[in-house]
């Protein structure tokens, strides 16, 4: 494609925040920052009188900035006006007052932040610990809004921006300073890697199909996993290699596509390496539905049908930097959903690498073909301690539970409620739904073994999503993600509000470390 972004080189488009994250330095500040912005939060009292709320910051200092910046006029919603005190400058911000999690304020306040300032002449940016929340984590949403996806602008737009950029110190000076916080040196390099990983798996989220197709998701994958360095092995299986692994669910959603699927595995050695955790992304860089075809409108969004092999891609660049303490397998199905005169007809029937026949009735409901033969392949394959699967799967679990969080769901309540767990303590938020077993028969199929979708009208259809992968996971630990809300555009707290948010990078990394084996 002559005019396409086929042969832009990916590295060139990696967002400039990735290059200022490598650069930043967090000091640990007692005192104001001569010169620097200092970003705190505001405790507004009944007396509608303001309180600065950073317990390390000396009481005189607070009550001056508190009272400055309630002579501006400023009402204590929102993010206050610049104020410039005794050769300091000061911007207050209102937490969101929602129920959530740390994290997640942590990272929103960070966001609003950052875009209150990002467009002044900031020297050294200070951030001043509030009482129930990490400097690390403000610094994260900081992250989130210094990201932008300037490659696919045009050439003299990009070049501007890029210019603009570095004229203004990539929007934010590399020198910052947190006022309170105790955190460590290990938690400083998370922070980093994590931001750096989220900004990278947001690029691939964002990019278009043209650009990130299945061939090329492999080559970064590759990359990736070779700059990672020893300890990370990369295999990039092709359309070849999944007709002699017997995958042919997974081959029966790129049938339409003139582009090849890739089966992208990467491990990661841990610290004991005989046991293995697998994370499975679905990855379809392009979901047109193929024969059984999308409506017109909205199908441009279908580029974020592969969120779930990208956040898989950005937890493995964080655990090859982190060592995990069980091997762990990063496998993504990346293809294409088209129509075509070759594609998949509704009502073919299909064999699994597991041996099952399906029968296909829509061809729209193709993630769990690719994940059926993905989490058989990971099952036989490394017979792992916890099978963890994230995909778009289901535009139904936007009904279920909108886009403020995910669904999870599992053949093994304490698996599921580890995960609940992690979701809780990185602020990626996740809400069960049940396998009922009663929809169990839902898709058992007449002409074949399954069908991939469900019998009778039973409108439960990521419940239905989930109960067709479980067919595919033996007897594993498994846990099924449906991030088809909180992928892109997300409403939830802390995560970036349009484009790719990056969901599940922080939950799958958390849950690899955190496993107990
Ligand atoms: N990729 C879609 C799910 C999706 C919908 C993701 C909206 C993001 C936003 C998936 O492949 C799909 O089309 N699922 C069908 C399943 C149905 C045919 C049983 C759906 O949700 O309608
Ligand atoms: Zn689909
Ligand atoms: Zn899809």
């Amino acid at each position: 494609m002559k005019f396409g972004f086929q042969r832009e080189p990916w590295r060139d488009l990696i967002p400039e925040v990735v290059g200022w994250i490598e650069k930043t330095t967090m000091n640990k500040a007692t005192d104001v920052v001569q010169g620097g912005h200092h970003i705190a939060a505001v405790v507004v009292g009944d007396d509608e009188q303001f309180e600065v709320d950073c317990p390390a910051m000396a009481e005189g200092v607070r009550k001056k900035v508190a009272k400055a910046i309630a002579a501006t006029g400023w009402k204590g919603a929102g993010v206050s006006p610049c104020v410039h005190l005794d050769g300091a400058n000061f911007v207050l911000i209102a937490p969101v007052k929602i129920k959530t999690t740390a994290q997640q304020k942590g990272r929103q306040l960070g966001q609003d932040a950052a875009k209150a300032v990002k467009d002044l002449r900031v020297e050294h940016l200070v951030i001043c610990k509030p009482k129930d929340l990490c400097p690390l984590k403000i610094y994260e949403g900081v992250c989130h809004t210094l990201y932008a996806a300037v490659g696919f602008k045009g050439k003299k737009v990009a070049d501007k921006a890029k210019e603009g950029a570095k004229a203004k110190a990539g929007a934010l000076p590399e020198k910052l300073s947190a006022i309170g916080g105790d955190f460590s040196a290990a938690e400083w390099t998370k922070a980093k890697e994590m931001s750096k990983a989220v900004a990278f798996t947001r690029l691939l989220q964002d990019a278009p199909a043209n650009w990130l197709d299945p061939v090329r998701f492999g080559e970064i994958a590759a990359e990736v996993s070779k700059d990672a360095g020893a300890g990370v092995r990369c295999k990039i299986g092709t359309k070849q290699d999944l007709v002699t692994l017997g995958m042919g669910s997974f081959l029966s959603v790129s049938e339409g596509s003139e582009i090849e699927p890739r089966l992208i595995t990467i491990e990661i050695d841990g610290v004991d390496n005989s046991r293995t955790v697998a994370l499975i992304g679905k990855g379809l860089t392009f979901d047109a539905g193929g024969i059984s075809l999308k409506p017109g409108a909205g199908m441009e969004e279908m580029k974020y049908d592969m969120s779930g092999g990208a956040a898989v891609l950005g937890a493995a660049m964080v655990l090859s930097k982190i060592k995990p303490p069980t091997r762990v397998v990063c496998i993504i199905g990346a293809s294409e959903n088209m129509p075509s005169g070759k594609a998949t007809k509704p009502g073919d029937v299909v064999v699994a690498m597991n041996g099952k026949t399906i029968e296909v009735q829509n061809t729209d409901a193709e993630g769990r073909l690719v994940l059926a033969d993905l989490l058989h392949y990971a099952a036989v394959t490394y017979s792992p301690v916890l099978m963890v699967d994230i995909a778009t799967l289901t535009g139904a679990v936007l009904m279920a539970l909108g886009s403020a969080g995910a669904a999870v769901m599992s053949n093994d309540q304490k698996t599921a409620e580890f995960l609940l767990k992690m979701a809780n303590d990185t602020g990626e938020p996740l809400w069960q739904l049940p396998l009922w077993p009663e929809l169990e028969k839902e898709t058992k199929g007449e002409t074949a073994d399954l069908n991939n979708i469900a019998k009778s009208n039973v409108k439960a259809g990521s419940i239905i999503g989930g109960m067709f992968l479980k067919e595919f996971v033996g007897d594993r630990h498994w846990a099924h993600l449906d991030v088809a809300g909180t992928a892109y555009n997300s409403k939830a707290t802390g995560f970036p509000s349009s484009g790719g948010a990056a969901y599940g990078v922080r939950l799958m990394v958390e849950a690899c470390l955190m496993i107990e084996v």
